[in-house]
């Protein structure tokens, strides 16, 4: 991808987000936070792609993915007033649909039209799809990284501001100060799939953040999680439950032993569309 084409996808997503503004300064208080967030994994995409030394086409393409991937919250929130996928539309798939039918990406080569729409359609997927072409696997792992590693900075912010009250009211069936559910311990202890409807708690909600850190592909992506102290924020907010620490305990271990450099990370083999 060329730095023209970068440009522009950022300022299409910029002009469409616009769309959705009460006033000319003025995005609701939860689209505000995704533009925000849309932003910031653009950052981490770009600046995980380099340091794993992809391309510099591929770290460009890396970036635009990032700004693409949540273009579905937009018009899912101005539909639904909530961002609660399951009880509204797959926020991946919307996104997909709507870039796909924007024409946004006429201009670029099939491959790396196919690798940005896998990318956004699968972003929020609960596993990867074997489906995904081989060209676009690296940056659908990338944008699973990076959004994954913004989560955890907008929910520590959000515990500091206001102990998670404003967020948890757009997830009605979150309790605030409700105990761990010892069904979801039971499967983050086994590693097993996660039930999402066991998440009921603030306290189970950050325990799923924590399981999230087997689920990341790049050794960028755990050193950052490392360096930003992650698992000590939510250890901090964790209610005082054995099992719970002793799974925190288990990933702190599994982070520590694997923040370094696995084969699979190195320079994408990818190519996209090399212009340089
Ligand atoms: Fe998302």
């Amino acid at each position: 991808m060329k730095t023209e084409q970068l440009n522009q996808i950022q300022s299409w997503v910029e002009g469409y987000v616009d769309g959705f503004r009460q006033a000319p300064a003025d995005l609701p208080p939860p689209l505000a936070l995704k533009l925000d967030h849309t932003r910031h994994v653009a950052e981490n995409a770009r600046e995980i792609a380099r340091e794993l030394e992809w391309a510099p086409e591929d770290v460009r393409m890396a970036e635009a993915l990032g700004w693409l991937h949540d273009v579905g919250r937009f018009s899912q929130f101005a539909e639904f007033g909530h961002l609660h996928d399951a009880s509204s539309v797959n926020h991946g798939l919307r996104g997909f649909e709507i870039v796909r039918d924007s024409g946004l990406l006429a201009p670029l080569p099939v491959v790396c039209r196919t690798s940005l729409l896998e990318g956004i359609r699968h972003h929020n997927a609960k596993t990867i799809p074997e489906t995904i072409s081989p060209a676009g696997l690296p940056f659908l792992k990338l944008i699973r990284d990076a959004d994954k590693l913004d989560i955890y900075r907008v929910v520590a912010e959000e515990i500091e501001r206001d102990g998670f009250q404003e967020l948890a009211g757009l997830w009605p069936h979150i309790e605030l100060r409700g105990p761990v559910n010892p069904r979801l311990l039971r499967e983050i202890r086994t590693r097993r799939d996660i039930d999402i409807r066991h998440v009921r708690s603030l306290a189970d909600f950050l325990l799923l953040q924590a399981f999230w850190i087997y689920d990341l592909h790049y050794a960028p992506t755990r050193v950052r999680i490392r360096r930003r102290h992650v698992l000590e924020t939510i250890g901090n907010h964790l209610p005082d439950d054995p099992a719970a620490r002793k799974i925190l305990d288990e990933i702190r271990n599994y982070l520590r032993d694997g923040a370094e450099r696995k084969p699979g990370d190195a320079a994408s083999s990818i190519r996209t569309d090399p212009d340089e």
